[in-house]
């Protein structure tokens, strides 16, 4: 499996079908791959991390990455808008240190109880307008501690199209620190992490702050 594009397995049919129902919310017509998981959840602290939130979490792609690196008494709460999806994850990790959550993003803070180490997204963020994307970017920042890290992904072929390019500026905004990962290929379509420090709602502190992310 590794490296494959899930495209056309069972959990890819799922996101398949809700695409068609759902093209924009949905966002993607393939699941992400272990590849892309992999890089999402490779130096952001997770194996230290007491509470993960991912958002969009789909078929589980990324659930099952993090699930892999956290440590005996941590939890993850994965929210996810779309109720079929959820109503899977709820029966998939049943008995695992996972609450699935039917509901948004956009009121993040209503769901948790934070402050939270890390927020993992797969959200199709260049299907939002940018208003959108802040008020979501705003709910993560305010429930990330001020340690607390953010990843999350973007196609390469959109990178350059304005909802793109004002969601890595809304990031930049965001957090004090801002890595781009390397191009992950076997993807559908290829893809790259983004990885985030410094949360500015949490920390308070001036943007740009030379900061490294500790792997
Ligand atoms: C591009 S799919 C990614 C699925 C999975 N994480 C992956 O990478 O394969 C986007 C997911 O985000 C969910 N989603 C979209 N808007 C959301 C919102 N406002 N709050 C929570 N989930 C949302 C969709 O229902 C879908 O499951």
């Amino acid at each position: 499996m590794r490296g494959r594009p899930a495209g056309f397995t069972v959990l890819g049919m799922s996101i398949i079908s809700e695409f068609l129902r759902h093209p924009f919310r949905t966002g993607a017509i393939a699941p992400s791959s272990p590849r892309l998981a992999e890089a999402m959840t490779t130096g952001i602290g997770l194996e230290r991390a007491r509470t993960v939130v991912e958002l969009g979490p789909g078929t589980g792609v990324f659930t099952d990455a993090v699930l892999r690196r956290l440590a005996p008494g941590a939890r993850l709460v994965a929210v996810e808008v779309n109720p079929r999806l959820a109503a899977d994850l709820r029966a998939r990790y049943a008995g695992l240190p996972v609450t699935v959550v039917e509901g948004s993003a956009e009121v993040l803070a209503d769901h948790v109880d934070g402050p939270i180490d890390a927020v993992v997204s797969g959200l199709p963020w260049t299907a939002m307008p940018g208003h959108l994307q802040r008020r979501v970017l705003g709910q993560i920042t305010s429930v990330l501690r001020a340690e607390g890290r953010f990843t999350t992904f973007a196609y390469s072929h959109t990178a350059w199209t304005p909802p793109a390019r004002r969601f890595a500026a809304s990031l930049r905004a965001s957090f004090g620190v801002l890595e781009r990962g390397p191009l992950v290929w076997p993807n559908l379509p290829p893809a790259f992490a983004y990885r985030a420090a410094l949360p500015v709602a949490a920390t308070g502190g001036p943007r740009g702050r030379s900061a490294a992310l500790a792997h």
